[in-house]
């Protein structure tokens, strides 16, 4: 199985499976000198954990993340970053019965169909487990954005099934299991999960994400480009259905009137384009957006067949999401972290040199 790794400068290689000993991964590229501990991956981890809330499958992982090389006194050392994570709550009964079935929505089929074989337990390397390095990675991106350049990197819910964010607030994010901007809203979306997951059904989700104090420059012109990178980098992401850069989608309305953002020597007027220019940062805010479809293993029976070609039945028992959206937040970051950085040392490589080139927008 090739293509685990990501990244041109600073490259992150996963590995593991769901019900495997161990997740982990490679981190080659990172600057030398960045201070780093095992504490500072505790906050994302826990933000993209299982277990976090009753609204989140109830799997209980402890991911304590073990440095395995790459740091040496609590600073980076410019070598490969190796990174551990003990998987301890593997109960492959859940998916015993499942093994010789494709679940509905899920890799099993089309692993079968690529490898001649497959690793059934939790869904192996299709799991989201793997989204945990992910998101340890992304800790010592985010940390070196904003340590080098000022760079915040926040991301929250928007929407889950019909229900919209109404107000938007940062602080009320972290203050909520849903990462929902709009304190007010907690109540109905609570009252929302408790009857879908009654219902034995899901539902899908929009996550925002959005970068603040990236320069202008950052992104190449044509195959690079931010805009594109991102949207891969997004993608990636389990269960990710759709990826919006800007204004994405709701473009097609506009006229370009609207939607050209106006510059003017105290800043842009607006912010369409989602930061991002003909593939290079442009200053403004980096936005994006994606769409996670609903979860896919669900009480509801639903029609398979199985690995003997049999016709059967599907109804998925073991310790799932209502809405697999409420844990991508801190991995929509990671990858939008992982991406920036990526792009950064890029940016530094070839036009290092050039540095700050007048008149600059604030
Ligand atoms: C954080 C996160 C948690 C997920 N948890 C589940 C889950 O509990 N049950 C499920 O059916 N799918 C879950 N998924 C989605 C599956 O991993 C994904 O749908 C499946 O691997 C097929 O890949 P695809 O949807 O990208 O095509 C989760 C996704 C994310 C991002």
């Amino acid at each position: 199985m090739s293509s685990n790794s990501f990244g041109t400068l600073f490259t992150v290689t996963t590995f593991g499976e769901s019900h495997g000993p161990a997740i982990g991964c490679v981190i080659d590229g990172c600057p030398p000198g960045l201070p780093i501990s095992v504490e500072e991956f505790r906050t994302d981890l826990d933000r993209r954990a299982t277990g976090r809330s009753r609204y989140t499958s109830q799997r209980h992982e402890a991911d304590d993340v073990e440095i395995l090389s790459g740091v040496y006194e609590g600073r980076t050392t410019g070598t490969p970053i190796g990174l551990l994570i003990r998987n301890t709550d593997q109960r492959s009964k859940d998916y015993g019965d499942i093994a010789q079935t494709f679940r509905p929505g899920h890799a099993d089929y089309t692993y079968w169909q690529k490898y001649g074989i497959r690793d059934p337990r939790g869904g192996g390397r299709s799991s989201a487990r793997e989204t945990t390095m992910r998101v340890a990675a992304g800790v010592i991106a985010k940390k070196w954005l904003a340590e080098r350049y000022g760079v915040r990197i926040r991301g929250y819910l928007a929407q889950i099934g019909d229900i919209v964010a109404s107000a938007f607030d940062w602080d009320a994010v972290e203050q909520n299991p849903f990462f929902w901007p709009d304190a007010g809203q907690v109540a109905e979306l609570e009252a929302f999960i408790n009857a879908l997951r009654k219902s034995g059904d899901s539902v899908g989700a929009r996550v925002n994400v959005v970068a603040d104090g990236v320069p202008p420059g950052w992104g190449e012109p044509i195959y690079g480009k931010l805009d594109s990178d991102l949207a891969s980098a997004l993608m990636s992401i389990n269960a990710v259905k759709g990826v919006e850069i800007g204004d994405g989608f709701a473009a097609v309305s506009q006229r370009g009137s609207q939607h050209r953002d106006e510059i003017r020597l105290d800043g842009f007027a607006s912010n369409h384009a989602g930061g991002i220019l003909g593939g290079i940062s442009s200053g403004q805010p980096v936005t994006a957006s994606m769409v996670l479809k609903p979860t896919s293993s669900i009480l509801i029976p639903g029609q398979s067949v199985n690995t003997a070609g049999e016709v059967t039945e599907v109804v998925t028992k073991g310790r799932h999401d209502p809405c697999v959206g409420i844990r991508a937040t801190p991995i929509a970051e990671a990858m939008m972290a992982l991406v920036l950085i990526d792009h950064a040392l890029r940016h530094r490589a070839q036009c290092g040199d050039v540095g700050i080139v007048e008149p600059r927008i604030p």
